[in-house]
């Protein structure tokens, strides 16, 4: 099975945890493009979708799916996306698509979060995918100085890449994340960061993880 498939496979998985006739939310990436495909078979079933992304709002609509703005929406009952790695407790990277803010507050705002991935994603200790952080673009050097000081690893400036909110991403590499809430935590209190990669106080409710063997469910 290729990785491709395992995406597909857990896209359609996921068909399973959409609830009838509520908004749910819909993340970004290769893996959520594919929940997407999958999504527009059931449309009629839902209200509509909250988008992660610019990108993910405009696949939705080209579907038909109808996409709500988050501030008209009061309840989101499930989430769906992808991750860049996730422990076993759970706790994800996300952001190596950029989306990682609206993601986030997607996220908060729903009651479930079901998270699809491929095998590949599932580590025991995050940190050699290097960790998204958005800053606003002013703050960059210091953010980057900070971090250094406080948690460690390089920080590096992510190339002519501007996020959907008009700021800028360091991908900090070469972190061992052993205590993922402590560390989402500190690097959101450092000025000019507007939130990072790490989902951890929010970590996903349910990993569906593709494998050469069907779908494992965390
Ligand atoms: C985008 C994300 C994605 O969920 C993450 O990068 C995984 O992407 P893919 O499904 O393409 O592997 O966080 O910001």
């Amino acid at each position: 099975m290729t990785q491709d498939e395992m995406k597909q496979a857990v896209a359609q998985e996921a068909l399973k945890f959409v609830v009838k006739d509520t908004i749910i939310g819909v993340g970004t990436g290769s893996t959520a493009n594919f929940f997407i495909d999958a999504l527009a078979t059931i449309k009629d079933d839902i209200i509509g979708t909250v988008a992660s992304s610019v990108a993910t709002a405009d696949r939705l609509k080209d579907h038909g799916i109808k996409v709500f703005d988050l501030n008209d929406v009061e309840e989101i009952s499930v989430y769906i996306d992808g991750a860049d790695e996730s422990d076993n407790g759970l706790n994800l990277i996300k952001g190596g698509g950029g989306a990682l803010t609206r993601e986030k507050i997607v996220a908060a705002v729903a009651d479930q979060f079901v998270c699809i991935a491929d095998e590949s994603k599932l580590v025991d200790v995050m940190g050699d995918f290097p960790l998204p952080v958005e800053v606003i673009p002013m703050a960059a050097n210091y953010v980057k100085n900070q971090i250094i000081k406080r948690i460690g690893g390089t920080p590096i400036i992510r190339e002519d890449f501007v996020t959907d909110n008009g700021n800028l991403i360091l991908d900090v590499e070469g972190l061992k994340i052993t205590d993922p809430k402590a560390m989402e935590t500190e690097l959101n209190s450092i000025v000019g960061v507007v939130t990072n990669g790490l989902f951890a106080n929010r970590g996903a409710n349910v990993l569906l993880l593709g494998t050469p063997n069907g779908v494992r469910t965390i």
